[in-house]
């Protein structure tokens, strides 16, 4: 079976409760879905087939600090050629230059090191949706079905 993971870049938490949730949820379902808190890149992908990243956007666009690291791996050049992956995207469409900013720059980082994403980047705007992961859940059911 298939190993799916799930990290989250987070300041507040909420991306954090929707990575916990769809790890949960997806366990549940019979997969193989694992969420790691500290999100190490080699650790990440380590027999990992498809990798889920929960993310929302701080200060003007920018990734949150506990992706930094993870985002750095990726700039550096890994090569995730063997991975599919989608990005769950927290933001807040107040911010209309940088709306979902962080999401839409990892899904770009793990584009260019070779993985294939399964979807665009699933937008949640804070400002309509109180629990995302109402949102998030049957979106990556639905793309697990693929
Ligand atoms: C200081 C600050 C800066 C933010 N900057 C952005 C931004 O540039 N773009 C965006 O879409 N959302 C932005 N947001 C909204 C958050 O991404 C959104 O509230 C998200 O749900 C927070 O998730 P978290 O609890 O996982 O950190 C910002 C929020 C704060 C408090």
């Amino acid at each position: 079976m298939s190993q799916i993971n799930i990290i989250a870049g987070t300041v507040y938490g909420s991306a954090q409760f929707v990575a916990e949730e769809l790890a949960q949820s997806l366990s549940d379902a019979g997969h193989n879905a694992t969420f790691y808190e500290n999100a190490e890149l080699d650790t990440v992908i380590e027999g990992c087939d498809t990798l889920i990243v929960c993310s929302s956007t701080t200060g003007s666009g920018d990734i949150p600090d506990n992706l930094s690291a993870f985002y750095s791996g990726l700039k550096d050049g890994a090569d995730l050629a063997n991975l599919r992956f989608a990005v769950v995207a927290l933001g807040d469409s107040s911010y209309l230059d940088s709306y979902c900013g962080a999401g839409h720059t990892l899904h770009a980082a793990l584009e260019d090191c070779g993985a294939e994403p399964i979807a665009a980047p699933l937008e949640i705007d804070a400002c309509e949706v109180d629990t995302p992961e109402d949102v998030a859940l049957p979106w990556v059911e639905d793309l697990l079905k693929l």
